[in-house]
């Protein structure tokens, strides 16, 4: 056993635990703490013989048991419980230490406690870590942030346990500050907006093609070997595949249609409305768990508001590809805004995001890693200025060839009374975002008009306003 642990993880719930046995495995002496003892106790009986491990009882010997500066993973609830730990490591530390918060904090906590830590000489990381329980284990996708000379301290452990894809690992100092758990939120965000697409298939290849969960389960695993290649897509038809050991019926069908949501993806929406990004597809997907959460009110708005019902009988020849086709399409349009609104929140505060580098670490590891992250990559390496990812040649083809199938799944949902949030919005994004002159003369004829908000004219520079209810003339104001 080494003297002195070269890392600290305190937190031992699943994601901590596994975060700690990864880093254990790479030969890393790691001490460990929970505020519970029992749980240090019971990490020890099961892994203790795993590596080199130190079970710290107190706070005081976990931070003894760590060589300088020390670094030390806090991984708990996101919220109160990270400020407490802070509180509490914080008398026991010295200049220089580090401490790590890899859970899903809110990034704007994260510069709080950055500023905090910094009044007494402590380093505050904050690093976005995806992958669930098995990526803390085996490989996750690795965000972090904060000071580069912290993350110096640290760059080894964090590289020799992230995921690895064609030789690199996924993950890469993302910036200062509050920049890693932003990129984790975005990530988050697009997980958001990845999952509602595929309940929007799934509910139309249920509802309008009239195929059960084990069909289905077949086409999603057939297009996992495609374009829509990734982690979400194979683990649709896994979950769609399963059959429930009560009932003998496939296990989705006696899942309740609410969906539960911890906060980052509303999150990603707020920060995207402040920005004043269009963020569709991820907005969407959260009202959409919102209005899953509504299960009485939508009963009772079943048998109340008209409406048609879909009858499962239309023709599946072309539809199963045309909900693929539109599935890709609008994902092609949640990633164009996710990395639309990190290049925004890139520029508004400083932080120089190298967004190829994101769609680099995004390639394994994590939940939304994917085939088409690479294209994601190519893209910003040949035009790092880059305003849309629909503009890229590669995507801008692909969502060209995919429209008119994309057309027709929303007229038919549309016809057949099939709600698709996600699909139809990321199209009228797509229409608004290649329309040249749009609606909105209107509405700054409106806001002049009740407001004298003023506007702009096409044919000249400067503000105007019309003396709408006085006497119809037009003013120049600036
Ligand atoms: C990850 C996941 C992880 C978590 C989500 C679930 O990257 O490993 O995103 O962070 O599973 O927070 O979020 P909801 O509970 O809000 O769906």
């Amino acid at each position: 056993m080494a003297e002195k642990s070269r890392i600290g993880v305190t937190g031992l719930a699943v994601m901590g635990a596994n975060l700690a046995r990864n880093i254990a495995s790479r030969g890393v002496p790691v001490a460990v703490h929970n505020r519970t003892t029992a749980k240090t106790t019971q990490f020890m009986q099961d892994y203790g013989h795993e590596g080199d491990f130190t079970g710290a009882e107190s706070t005081e010997d976990f931070v003894a048991a760590l060589e300088k500066p020390r670094r030390i993973i806090v991984m708990v609830k996101a919220g109160k419980p990270v400020d407490g730990v802070i509180e509490e490591l914080t008398p026991l530390l010295d200049e220089g230490d580090i401490i790590i918060d890899a859970g899903n904090s809110h990034f704007p906590d994260t510069v709080r406690r950055t500023a905090e830590c910094a009044e007494n000489g402590i380093r505050f990381m904050g690093v976005g870590v995806s992958g669930g329980e098995e990526g803390a284990l085996l490989g996750p996708s690795i965000m972090p942030g904060g000071d580069p000379e912290a993350y110096a301290e640290v760059e080894d452990v964090f590289t020799s346990i992230a995921a690895v894809v064609d030789g690199t690992p996924c993950c890469v100092h993302v910036g200062p500050g509050g920049a890693g758990h932003y990129v984790k939120m975005v990530h988050n965000g697009i997980e958001y907006a990845d999952i509602q697409l595929i309940a929007e298939a799934y509910d139309l290849l249920t509802r309008v093609a009239g195929l059960d969960a084990t069909a289905i389960g077949k086409i999603f695993e057939e297009w996992n070997t495609g374009d829509l290649e990734s982690f979400l897509i194979e683990i649709t038809g896994k979950v769609l595949a399963k059959t429930d050991e009560k009932t003998g019926r496939p296990l989705v069908d006696v899942i309740v249609d609410q969906a539960g949501q911890k906060g980052t993806g509303t999150w990603t929406a707020i920060d995207a409305l402040g920005l004043g990004i269009p963020l569709t597809g991820i907005t969407e997907a959260v009202f959409a768990r919102g209005l899953s959460a509504l299960r009485d009110e939508r009963k009772k708005a079943s048998a109340t508001l008209a409406g048609p019902s879909p009858e499962g009988k239309e023709d599946r020849t072309d539809l199963v590809e045309d909900i693929r086709q539109a599935l890709y399409a609008s994902k092609v349009v949640a990633y164009a805004q996710g990395f639309a609104q990190m290049r925004a929140a890139s520029i508004e505060n400083g932080w120089d995001l190298d967004l190829g580098a994101m769609a680099t670490i995004w390639r394994g590891g994590c939940i939304i890693r994917a085939q088409f992250l690479n294209r994601i990559r190519d893209a910003y390496a040949e035009h790092p200025d880059l305003d849309n990812l629909l503009m890229v040649p590669y995507f801008t083809e692909a969502v060209a060839n995919a429209q008119d199938a994309w057309r027709r799944v929303v007229v038919t949902a549309t016809e057949q009374g099939v709600a698709i949030p996600a699909f139809s919005s990321s199209l009228s994004y797509y229409d608004g975002y290649r329309t040249e002159r749009g609606p909105a003369n209107l509405i700054q004829g409106l806001r002049d008009f009740f407001g004298a908000h003023t506007y702009k004219r096409i044919d000249g520079e400067g503000s105007f306003h019309t003396r709408w209810s006085q006497d119809g003339t037009e003013v120049q104001t600036d």
